[in-house]
């Protein structure tokens, strides 16, 4: 990729930064572990300046140690060999569930929201350790040891939290696939990353239907003979779940033969915790590395001081353990503190846009945290199901995955903190494993639009894309990078360290690269514009358009595709994917059904979204399918998305410079697909 391809936005942003309203404080005594501005720069600037001293302390107050580590950190991001806390040794589901059993067994870990409401649950974290001691012997018998790699396939109920931890008890890596995904997704994760147990459930349940979880692994998992053992939790415990002899077991029965506690296996700080695929600009998505000690301590670190949570707060992080969001603020974040997690099976709207508000008033949340695709979908349609519920419990009310436009923030902070709470526009990634730039609750004054500031640690800094230089000073723009490691950085590509270092650090040397457009604005504030890259963001899930496409031209009667986000009002952004023909006499307007050399074109629009659908997952289907005769190309041959960006942005008349389109003859064409199968369609 050359830097010169990242285009970003400017704006402008004159907004004065706001304190945290009274409310926070006042009605929390105690609470605000960082409370002003000058209290965060003075320890943010010795995170930076003095790294090792800031991050020893760090690590030594809050995670527990089985063997002290010797050296704070050794390589660069230059040479891509960073690495925490040496030599020390912890295990992370002590660090999130022994520690805590042991002082309070009967203190809640887990709140259980259902689907159904009336199937809730509380764990605690006695209880949390006894299940997770009883599924890591079932994985010990079967042979999982440390290193080996386990995927784990389950919807968001209290047993994927389980699963993750008894994995990372026995020092084995966790990979969540998250399960929206499609059979052939979950294989080649499964295959990727070379597991040989699949943990999994006989059906999920969201927003009243039932998943046919047990099928799509089986149909995932035919002919991956890698995968030796399936363990299946009992989610509906409907009859005639197929369950093959030898490989498939039971997890209620397999838990039942264990004792009650099994002792963690010792990590070494570098060893890896978990991997997550990621979509990237390019190829097939990516295993991101994660390390046991610089990961949890960024998600501990991030949870207490962004949030400003305290033992005895409830976090409410609505988004699923498929996704980093779920794994950094649903799992890891809360339980290293011993704070109680909610962990949600649902959807706001099921069964009635009240669900969110119901969930805190009956849980007194003092956190929740969320997308702004489900703050959209609520504002448009749910507003009204607000005020019926008590949500004065809340202080801190996070936002996550994409940009939250300022009248949004307004909305968010007025409806629904009713003015009484900070409000967290947190932005960071899978491979940052935690909050990159997010306000201190409480200490740095917001903005409405603005993530605010860097974490402790995050040496943010803005490059100008054209000259690869570091913008210094303030009302910049560029895109947005970080100039040195950070604990809780991603170490790796699974399997492809060529590609971890081509992606994140090559572009620009000496950088890491977020694929992110950003400004700083007068008072050092960031402002994030969005993806520079061919990723698109949609309803917070991240997608590649390469992906897509690749998924597209899997079909036989698919030349090329070229699929591009536009923004949507709803989900953010939305996929749009142009498709050419290899027959262009296969489309004809009056086909009839049953004919197999020809097909409506709104038949095969379908079909390819279809395709797309079960090929990756539902959240990937793109809004629409244009079929044209061709595709905008330069002369060496590459797919011009910009012009189609632009056209299926009803942009068509700020196309700028077409001279280095080879085929600039069919441009009308493509403008005229867009208005009729398009613009014309939306209006119908
Ligand atoms: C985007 C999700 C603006 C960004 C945690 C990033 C955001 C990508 C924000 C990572 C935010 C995330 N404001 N954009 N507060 N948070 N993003 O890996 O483009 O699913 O690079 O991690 O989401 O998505 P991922």
């Amino acid at each position: 990729m050359t830097t010169k391809e990242h285009t970003v936005v400017h704006e402008a942003h004159n907004v004065n930064a706001r304190q945290a309203p009274e409310h926070f404080y006042k009605s929390q005594p105690g609470k605000g572990y960082i409370t002003s501005m000058d209290q965060y720069y003075k320890m943010y600037n010795e995170s930076i300046n003095n790294p090792d001293a800031f991050f020893s302390k760090m690590a030594k107050e809050y995670l527990h140690w089985d063997r002290p580590f010797t050296k704070v950190q050794t390589g660069s991001i230059e040479k891509g060999d960073s690495a925490w806390f040496l030599n020390g040794e912890l295990n992370a589901a002590y660090n999130c569930v022994d520690r805590h059993a042991f002082e309070n067994p009967d203190k809640t870990a887990i709140i259980y929201e259902a689907d159904d409401e009336k199937e809730n649950r509380i764990i605690t974290f006695g209880e949390l350790l006894k299940q997770v001691s009883e599924v890591a012997g079932v994985l010990q018998s079967w042979g999982v040891k440390k290193g080996d790699t386990v995927a784990v396939y389950l919807p968001m109920i209290p047993e994927a939290v389980v699963a993750m931890l008894a994995v990372a008890r026995l020092g084995a890596i966790h990979t969540v696939v998250f399960a929206g995904f499609s059979a052939g997704s979950l294989k080649d994760r499964v295959v990727d990353a070379g597991c040989k147990v699949v943990i999994t459930c006989d059906e999920g349940k969201r927003g009243g239907k039932t998943v046919n979880t047990k099928k799509i692994v089986d149909e995932g998992l035919n002919g991956v003979d890698s995968v030796s053992r399936i363990l299946v939790f009992q989610r509906t415990g409907t009859e005639g779940i197929p369950m093959r002899a030898g490989r498939d077991f039971w997890w209620h029965e397999e838990t039942k033969k264990q004792r009650g506690y099994l002792p963690p296996v010792s990590c070494n700080s570098e060893d890896p915790l978990f991997l997550l695929y990621t979509s990237g600009s390019t190829g097939a998505p990516k295993g991101i590395v994660h390390t046991t000690g610089g990961y949890l301590l960024g998600a501990a670190l991030t949870t207490r001081y962004v949030f400003d949570i305290h033992p005895e707060d409830v976090l409410f992080t609505a988004g699923d353990v498929g996704w980093i969001t779920g794994h950094t603020y649903a799992l890891y974040g809360p339980l290293a503190l011993g704070t109680a997690t909610i962990i949600f099976e649902s959807t706001p709207a099921y069964p009635d846009y009240g669900r969110y508000w119901r969930i805190i008033e009956r849980h007194r949340a003092t956190h929740f945290y969320v997308a702004p695709t489900a703050l959209r979908l609520i504002k448009r349609v749910g507003e009204a199901e607000i005020p019926k519920y008590d949500t004065s419990s809340l202080r801190v009310l996070g936002s996550v995955g994409e940009p939250i436009a300022p009248d949004l923030w307004e909305w968010y902070h007025d409806k629904i903190g009713n003015k009484n709470c900070v409000i967290c526009d947190t932005m960071w990634q899978t491979e940052s494993g935690s909050h990159l730039i997010a306000p201190l609750a409480g200490a740095v004054p917001t903005k409405p639009g603005s993530a605010t500031v860097p974490f402790f640690g995050v040496n943010a800094c803005i490059i100008d894309p054209v000259s690869g230089v570091e913008l210094e000073g303030n009302d910049v723009e560029g895109v947005l990078a970080v100039k040195s490691a950070w604990p809780s950085m991603a170490r790796s590509v699974w399997d492809n360290h060529d590609r971890y270092i081509d992606t994140y650090l090559k572009p620009y040397p000496g950088y890491y690269f977020t694929g992110d457009g950003a400004g700083r604005d007068h008072d050092g504030y960031y402002w994030i514009r969005g993806r520079v890259d061919d990723v698109v963001n949609v309803s917070g899930h991240r997608l590649s358009t390469a992906e897509i496409e690749t998924s597209l031209v899997a079909n036989d009667n698919v030349s090329e595709s070229a699929v591009v986000g536009i923004h949507d009002d709803l989900t953010g952004q939305a996929v749009v994917a142009f498709v050419s023909l290899k027959n262009s006499d296969y489309i004809q307007e009056n086909a009839t059904e049953g004919d197999a050399n020809h097909v409506t074109p709104d038949a095969l629009r379908r079909e390819l979204v279809l395709h797309v659908r079960s090929e990756i997952g539902p959240f990937a289907a793109p809004k629409t399918v244009i079929l044209v005769r061709d595709l905008p190309k330069t002369r060496s041959g590459k797919i011009m998305r910009r012009i189609l960006r632009k056209v299926a942005s009803n942009e068509a008349d700020q196309l700028g410079d077409l001279s280095t389109i080879a085929n600039a003859e069919i441009v009308p064409s493509i403008i005229s697909a867009v208005e009729t199968q398009f613009f014309n369609a939306k209006k119908k």
